[in-house]
């Protein structure tokens, strides 16, 4: 008798969650800082507004609300997670990364922690990586954060590209399963020679920060429009289709499409394209613009609070941007819908545990503190290096 062959080991989402900034900026409190018009972001782009954080929000701040709210609904134990990946290109700072601020807010104890930089295409990249790290066997369970908070690297008298952005996060907690719903296939792809066309100049270590990049707005993102929506219709259908036929399956067997969310026009092409009516698309660039790493799991989030993804969906998460990169992810869905929530007491018990965190972190600060200052005092000025003493 023949044994059954060994099923493969794949990546299932059992959490999601996201959060943006409270402050809401629509269309025409722009064009009252700008000369541009509601009409011509809504014709142009399908934005008619976008959250911007306000001074004391951040995209670590961002990441860990829509992380918690994953864990919620996965009703997980941060310390079970064992990696935690976050795709971004505007992190808090450029290190400690934001994966670390994520992982020590959780008390996430258990897991290693790193931010993968692909722009608009942030999320899937890290869903794909998390996927092999789990298809590998190395890793058990992955939360995976796409977040930009771009609004701090736009000229915002730039109407050409300002009135484009939002800020966001999303996340979702992934876990080893070898049943037939989870991450069925993935495809990245990159094509460095059109980094010109989406750019950040200053601020990396080509060109640091002075007074003259500052002056020149070289710290905020630069972009030829019409070559990136060229790059943008052309890599959308074209990564859906590779995916799906990777899958091993057909256009007709996707239930629900989730583009990244740069501009209508470029989904209603690519819908064209692939002759896949729009309505299997999810597009909600009205309430939120672009919000880069965070536009795919946002729009992953809301799709399954309109009950637009059930078990036994077949959904296609498809991304591009600066890189130039781009990249799909196609999966079966298994996981019920958010109704099944944890009851309130582990709500409790897990706010517990955020707490303990936060007081676990402030413990391990201070004891450092105490053991500088400890071998400042008994050790000999002389034998101890001059920099450090
Ligand atoms: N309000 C009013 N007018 C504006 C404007 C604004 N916010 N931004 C640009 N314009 C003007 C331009 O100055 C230009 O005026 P001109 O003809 O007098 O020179 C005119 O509108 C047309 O500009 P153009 O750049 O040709 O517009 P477009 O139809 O190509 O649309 C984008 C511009 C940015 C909406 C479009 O190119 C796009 O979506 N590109 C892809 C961007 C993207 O997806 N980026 C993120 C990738 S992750």
């Amino acid at each position: 008798m023949r044994s059954a062959p060994p099923r493969a080991r794949r990546a299932e989402i059992i959490g999601w969650g996201m959060c943006v900034p409270t402050r809401v900026v629509t269309n025409d409190d722009l064009a009252q800082m700008l000369d541009t018009s509601d009409d011509w972001i809504r014709s142009r782009t399908g934005i008619a507004q976008r959250h911007i954080a306000g001074e004391h929000e951040s995209s670590a701040q961002l990441a860990i609300a829509a992380a918690r709210a994953a864990l919620e609904v996965a009703d997980a134990n941060p310390r079970e997670i064992d990696l935690v990946i976050v795709g971004t290109t505007t992190p808090d700072h450029v290190f400690p990364s934001t994966a670390c601020q994520v992982q020590a807010a959780l008390g996430a104890t258990h897991a290693g922690a790193f931010d993968l930089s692909a722009a608009c295409s942030g999320f899937v990249y890290a869903l794909a990586t998390a996927h092999q790290a789990i298809a590998s066997g190395e890793h058990d369970v992955v939360l995976v954060i796409g977040v930009d908070c771009l609004s701090r690297r736009l000229n915002w008298e730039d109407r050409s590209t300002c009135v484009l952005f939002g800020d966001g996060a999303g996340a979702v907690l992934l876990r080893a399963t070898e049943g037939p719903a989870g991450i069925l296939a993935t495809v990245l792809g990159a094509d460095g020679s059109g980094g010109d066309v989406l750019i950040i100049p200053a601020g990396g270590c080509a060109m640091p920060l002075t007074a003259e990049t500052l002056e020149q707005n070289l710290h905020t993102l630069h972009m030829n429009g019409q070559e990136v929506y060229r790059f943008a219709t052309r890599v959308l259908p074209a990564a859906t289709e590779q995916v799906v036929h990777k899958a091993g399956l057909t256009l007709h067997d996707v239930d629900v499409i989730i583009p990244h969310q740069a501009n209508r026009r470029i989904v209603e092409t690519a819908s064209k394209r692939l002759k896949v009516p729009l309505e299997r698309f999810v597009i909600n660039i009205a309430t939120y613009g672009n919000t880069s790493a965070g536009s795919i799991p946002i729009a992953l989030c809301e799709a399954i609070a309109q009950g637009r993804i059930a078990p036994g969906s077949t959904i296609v998460l498809v991304g591009f941007g600066a890189g130039l990169t781009w990249g799909a992810v196609a999966i079966k869905w298994g996981a019920p819908s958010a109704e099944a929530a944890a009851p309130f007491y582990r709500h409790w018990w897990r706010r517990l545990l955020y707490r303990w965190a936060a007081l676990r972190g402030g413990w391990l600060r201070t004891s450092r503190a105490v053991t500088v200052w400890l071998i400042r005092r008994t050790t000999r000025r002389d034998t101890y290096p001059k920099n450090l003493g």
